[in-house]
């Protein structure tokens, strides 16, 4: 499964890439408002640090805004993929931008059948918000389920991003349904590192070494 990071953030991303396991990079307008700088220069700048998909958002809510948006989008990196909200005028957008050769990440999926639609306008990526949908008391993971065996039915070429990742719970769970992707904010990418017995271990071999190293 890849990991990408849910995050606008240069600090997070340059670090979070210097590890070497993270595979792209997802942005919303509401991630890029909590950072300084021009949206189009963020995005530059995230591109030129992780070498993979780096979604970024169209606002136009008319199918021929989001393609006048999506044809500028594209041109500040190859790596940039243009995010498209589930709407009836993003369906469109998608299968006018998939005709044109540009990739899609089709946001905002609360249900299997929008997944559904998404995959036949050929979007690239489909991001289901697992997290919000479990906080309003659905159980978000079986959307993804339920994508996946319509995916593989119909060989739909389309991946799955698991986004609104809330905890580490969600990587397990989204790796054991067969998720393509998981996009993560930085605070939870970096739990997947740490468990205390690791540290615990660590301190008392070195602890240990302390009585040998001088023999
Ligand atoms: C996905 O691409 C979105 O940016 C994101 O995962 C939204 O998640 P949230 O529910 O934490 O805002």
């Amino acid at each position: 499964m890849k990991i990408f990071l849910d995050t606008a953030n240069i600090e997070h991303i340059r670090e979070a890439a210097s590890l070497g396991v993270v595979d792209g990079v997802t942005t919303n307008p509401t991630l890029i408002s909590r950072e300084e700088g021009e949206f189009e220069d963020i995005v530059r700048q995230i591109c030129e640090i992780v070498d993979g998909p780096v979604s970024a958002e169209v606002v136009s809510l008319d199918c021929a805004g989001m393609v006048e948006e999506a044809k500028k989008l594209v041109q500040i990196h190859e790596n940039v993929v243009i995010k498209i909200p589930m709407t009836r005028e993003g369906v469109k957008a998608l299968k006018e931008l998939s005709e044109l050769g540009i990739r899609t990440n089709c946001t905002l999926i609360f249900s299997s059948n929008q997944a559904l639609l998404a995959a036949k306008a050929g979007a690239t990526f489909v991001s289901p918000f697992i997290g919000r949908l479990d906080d309003a008391g659905q159980t978000g993971m079986d959307v993804v389920r339920e994508i996946m065996d319509m995916y593989e039915n119909y060989a739909f070429e389309t991946e799955v991003i698991v986004a609104s990742a809330r905890h580490p719970q969600h990587v397990v769970e989204s790796a054991l349904a067969g998720a393509d992707i998981i996009t993560l904010p930085f605070s939870v990418f970096d739990k997947l590192f740490k468990h205390p017995f690791t540290d615990r271990g660590i301190d008392s071999f070195l602890a240990d070494w302390e009585k040998v190293k001088n023999r």
